[in-house]
């Protein structure tokens, strides 16, 4: 058979049929196909897909049979196709074969030691720099990014990638890249039909990566350093000016001093920044974890995860287990396919839970909590914490300063006549039925006394 009619019958097959069908993969809505020709006759097949509900109306046995073999579920018919058409999905069922797993000459997933001209190549290959053999214009790093951007990315990042690479339930780099597992990764990596050597230069390449970064992580603080070394220039600069006198030129000193006391200013500027004040601070979260798909889209209540807010000082922060109550079903996202909710699974495996990033954080002198706000104030998650059905990335919303706290316990009535935690204040209670005052607030009720809210 010539491979054109072959690709014909795949085509039609994978549009009418599939659906319902496999080949080889047992049953679906419909029978499995593997086989079936050896099992009936052709011309039998030919008018059963054209249209099965004659053959069987007009009391074919073997049809009836079929029907009610499969709980009486009726195929539907096919008067658009042609013999010719017919007869070519047929071919392909006959002749089909299981794809054959590529086969590679080394497992790189259980070899290190690469040497450094393939870790150069598989370099150059994923920034794009080497065109692939098999095609594949876009370079990988064009989705894979090496640094982090403020706006979201949803493919992994080369770094997630390299992780992954040389974690023990990581992935598979031959499979991912020769067998793609999710609807996302299969467009995404459409174009290319990498060889084995390219795949283990690439591979080359991540296992070196992914070494480079952690030791990124850990260098000594480069601005600590920085505050050191003027440090050090400085104090040397004004015990030569005053009493060794070994530099004639002044302005040597007046320069080191002068620069000394900038970058240790610019220094103390950035710490104090990050120390406090951290509104819209929204920072790149181990987990491509959104908020918007969560909440917004899919509607799932705050508390569902947010579950101790209620009656805890803190709201809590979601533990493995409460994500794979859903995604032990839910297997791949539509933005991100299935490598971040992957990495919930290899974090059980591995047990190493996961390091979610703090954004809200209140000086230690400073007493908030939850239940008081949630349970007994009644305030909606959204009026501290702003459009969260909307963020795919979370980050603060109010600035927790102290005039915040201050502006909403002035503005705000508290639920006091039915509020037994109130009842020991008689005289508000009298003025209230007095008609003296309409509401109480938060006030009122103490909540502007410095021991509320500091320790
Ligand atoms: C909407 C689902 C659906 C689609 C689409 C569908 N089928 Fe079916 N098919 C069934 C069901 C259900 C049965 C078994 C019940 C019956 O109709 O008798 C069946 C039965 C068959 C049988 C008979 C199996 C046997 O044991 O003899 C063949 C052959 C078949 N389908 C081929 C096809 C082909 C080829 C296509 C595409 C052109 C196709 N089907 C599309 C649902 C479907
Ligand atoms: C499906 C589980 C889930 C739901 C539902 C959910 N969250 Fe979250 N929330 C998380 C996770 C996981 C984090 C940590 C990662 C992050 O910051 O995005 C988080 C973080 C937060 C943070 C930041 C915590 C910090 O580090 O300071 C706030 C605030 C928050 N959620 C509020 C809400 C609100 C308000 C709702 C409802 C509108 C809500 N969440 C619904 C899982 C959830
Ligand atoms: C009155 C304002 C207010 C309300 C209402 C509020 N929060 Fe918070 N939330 C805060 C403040 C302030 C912090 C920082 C607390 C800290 O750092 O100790 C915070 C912190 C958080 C955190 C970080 C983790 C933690 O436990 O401290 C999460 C998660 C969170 N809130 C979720 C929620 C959810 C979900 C709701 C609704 C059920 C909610 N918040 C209602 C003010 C509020
Ligand atoms: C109540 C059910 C539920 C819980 C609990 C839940 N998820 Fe999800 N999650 C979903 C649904 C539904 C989707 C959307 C799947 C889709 O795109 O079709 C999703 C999508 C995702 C995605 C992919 C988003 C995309 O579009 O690519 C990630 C990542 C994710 N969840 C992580 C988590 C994490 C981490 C937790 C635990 C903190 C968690 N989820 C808890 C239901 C849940
Ligand atoms: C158009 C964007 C895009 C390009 C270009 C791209 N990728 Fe990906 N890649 C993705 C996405 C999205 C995923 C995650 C899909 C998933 O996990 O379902 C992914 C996942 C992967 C994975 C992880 C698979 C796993 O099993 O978890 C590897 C490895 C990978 N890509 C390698 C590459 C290499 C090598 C190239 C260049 C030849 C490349 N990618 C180019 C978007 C891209
Ligand atoms: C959006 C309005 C709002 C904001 C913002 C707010 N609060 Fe409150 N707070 C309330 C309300 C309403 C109550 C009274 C709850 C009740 O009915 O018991 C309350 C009660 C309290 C109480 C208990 C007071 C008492 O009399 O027992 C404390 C402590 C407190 N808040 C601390 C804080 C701190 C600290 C912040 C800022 C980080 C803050 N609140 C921000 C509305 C707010
Ligand atoms: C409703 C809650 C609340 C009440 C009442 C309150 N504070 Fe505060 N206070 C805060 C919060 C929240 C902060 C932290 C704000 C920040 O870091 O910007 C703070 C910070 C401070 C600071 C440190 C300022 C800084 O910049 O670090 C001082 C001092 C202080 N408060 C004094 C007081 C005194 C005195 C009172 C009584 C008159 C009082 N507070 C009443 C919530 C409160």
């Amino acid at each position: 058979m010539n491979s054109f009619a072959q690709d014909e019958g795949k085509q039609l097959f994978e549009k009418n049929c599939q659906v319902c069908h496999k080949i080889g993969g047992g049953k679906l809505v419909g029978p499995e196909l593997l086989g079936i020709t050896q099992l009936r006759e052709r011309e039998w097949l030919v008018k059963f897909i054209r249209n099965s509900k004659e053959l069987i109306d007009s009391g074919d046995k073997l049809a009836i049979q079929v029907y009610e073999e499969n709980n009486k579920i009726p195929m539907q018919a096919f008067t658009n196709l042609s013999d010719g058409e017919i007869n070519s999905i047929i071919d392909y069922i006959e002749n089909w074969q299981p794809v054959q797993k590529k086969e590679f000459t080394v497992d790189v997933n259980k070899k290190d030691g690469f040497t450094e001209t393939e870790i150069r190549r598989g370099e150059r290959m994923f920034y794009g720099l080497i065109p692939f053999e098999n095609g594949g214009t876009a370079s990988c790093i064009s989705c894979h990014y090496a640094k982090n951007t403020d706006s979201l990315n949803w493919n992994p990042s080369a770094h997630d990638l390299a992780v992954a690479f040389v974690e023990k339930n990581g992935m598979n780099i031959y499979e991912s890249m020769s067998e793609p597992s999710s609807q996302v990764m299969e467009k995404a990596h459409k174009e290319y039909n990498l060889t084995g050597e390219e795949i283990y230069n690439i591979s080359a390449f991540l296992s070196e990566f992914s070494q480079k970064e952690t030791k990124q992580f850990k260098i000594f603080p480069k601005r600590l350093m920085l505050f050191i070394l003027f440090a050090i220039l400085m104090t040397l600069a004004i015990i030569d000016l005053i009493f060794t006198k070994k530099l004639k030129y002044r302005l040597v000193h007046l320069i080191i001093i002068a620069v000394g006391l900038a970058v240790h200013l610019n220094i103390a500027m950035t710490e104090a920044k990050a120390l406090s004040r951290t509104q819209d601070y929204a920072p790149d979260q181990p987990i491509k974890f959104s908020h918007q798909i969560h909440v917004g889209e899919n509607q799932i209540d705050c508390q569902y995860c947010h579950h101790i807010a209620d009656f805890s000082k803190s709201a809590g922060i979601p533990s493995n287990d409460v994500c794979m109550n859903c995604h032990n079903v839910v297997l791949a996202g539509t933005n991100s396919g299935k490598f971040e909710i992957n990495k919930i699974k290899r974090s059980i495996e591995n047990g190493e839970p996961i390091e979610w990033i703090r954004i809200h954080n209140m000086p230690e002198h400073v007493f908030f909590s939850h239940a008081q706000h949630v349970n007994a104030g009644n305030i909606e998650c959204e009026t501290c914490h702003g459009p969260v059905a909307e963020m795919h990335i979370m980050k603060q919303f109010s600035d927790l300063s102290m005039g915040w706290c201050i502006e909403c316990h002035r503005d705000s009535k508290v639920d006091f006549k039915d509020n037994e935690y109130y009842s020991s204040y008689m005289k508000l209670h009298d003025q209230l039925k007095s008609g003296k005052i309409d509401s109480v607030t938060v006030e009122q009720v103490g909540g502007l006394d410095c021991m509320k809210c500091h320790y």
